[in-house]
C-alpha cells in the first residue's frame, strides 16, 4: 500500500494546497460550478482527516483569492454560504481532532456574518495544537506584501523601527503567515502549473507539486503520492548535493 511508503520521520511540516478544478469537474457532469464546489467540500475534509493522521502540522487552503471576487456574484454568494455552512458543521470536529483554525487574507471584505463567525472559530480553537488549519480567503500575496510595506514604512515614520534593522525575518514577521514555519511542500491540482499570488515569499524554497487530478476527486492516497514525491527530492536550500549529505 502507497501508505506504508511514506517515511513518517521526514514529514512536511507544513503543506499549502491551490484547491483547483472544482468548475471543470462539474462542467464534465454537466453540473452547475456550484456542484464542483460543493464537490470540493469533501475532499476537503479528507486532506484535513489525513494531515492529522500523518502528524502535518501546517495545512493551508487556497479557498478564496483577491481576484475571485470578480467571478459571478451568484458563485461568489454560493462559496459564502458553503464556507458557513462548513463552519457551523466543523467546529466540532476541530475540537474534537485537536485542529487549531486560522485564516490569512483581507477579511473585511467578507460578510458580516461570516467574520463573526470565523473569528469565534478561531477563538474556540486557539488552544487546539496537533494542527493548524489555516484558509486563504480573500487572500491575494502581493495584496499581503504592500501591506507589509505601508505597515513597516509608518513603524520607521513613528521611530517604532530603524530602516537598516528591516531584515527577513521583520518582514515575516510582518505577513499574515508570521506564525506558520516556511511551506515545504506546496500542491496544486487540475493539471494548472502557475502559482496564482498565493505565499510568493513563503514558498521561495518549497517543493513543488502539481497533479492533473481536479480538487473534487483529490483523496488522502493522491496526498500520499504528492508527499511521496517530496521526500524523493533533494532539498538544497542553495548548497551543494555533498554539503545537505
Ligand atoms: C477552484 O476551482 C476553487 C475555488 C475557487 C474555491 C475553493 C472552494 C472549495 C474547495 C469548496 C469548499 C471549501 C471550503 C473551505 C468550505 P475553480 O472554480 O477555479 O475550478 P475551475 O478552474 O475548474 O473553474
Amino acid at each position: 500500500m502507497i501508505f506504508e511508503k511514506i517515511d513518517k520521520n521526514n514529514i512536511p511540516q507544513h503543506i499549502a494546497v491551490i484547491m483547483d478544478g472544482n468548475g471543470r469537474w462539474a462542467k464534465k457532469r454537466g453540473m452547475r460550478r456550484e456542484s464542483g464546489h460543493r464537490a470540493g467540500r469533501k475532499s476537503v475534509k479528507k486532506i484535513i482527516e489525513s494531515c492529522v493522521e500523518l502528524g502535518i502540522k501546517n495545512l493551508t487552503l487556497y479557498a478564496f483569492s483577491t481576484e475571485n471576487w470578480n467571478r459571478p456574484k451568484i458563485e461568489i454568494n454560493f462559496l459564502m454560504q458553503l464556507l458557513l455552512l462548513s463552519l457551523k458543521d466543523e467546529l466540532k470536529n476541530l475540537n474534537k481532532n485537536n485542529i487549531k483554525f486560522k485564516t490569512i487574507g483581507d477579511l473585511y471584505q467578507l460578510p458580516k456574518k461570516i467574520i463573526n463567525y470565523l473569528e469565534k472559530v478561531k477563538s474556540e480553537t486557539k488552544d487546539n495544537s496537533k494542527l493548524t488549519l489555516t484558509l486563504a480567503l480573500s487572500y491575494g500575496s502581493r495584496n499581503e506584501i504592500v501591506n507589509v510595506v505601508k505597515e513597516l514604512s509608518d513603524k520607521v515614520k513613528n521611530n517604532i523601527i530603524s530602516s537598516k534593522n528591516i531584515d527577513e525575518t521583520v518582514i515575516n514577521d510582518h505577513l499574515y503567515t508570521r506564525n506558520l514555519p516556511d511551506v515545504d511542500l506546496l500542491i496544486r491540482t487540475s493539471g494548472e502549473k502557475r502559482i496564482s499570488n498565493f505565499l510568493l515569499w513563503q514558498i521561495a524554497y518549497s517543493e513543488l507539486y502539481f497533479t492533473k487530478k481536479l480538487w473534487p476527486d483529490f483523496r488522502k492516497k493522491d496526498l500520499y503520492k504528492a508527499i511521496i514525491s517530496y521526500q524523493n527530492r533533494e532539498r538544497r536550500f542553495g548548497k551543494t548535493s555533498e554539503q545537505v549529505k
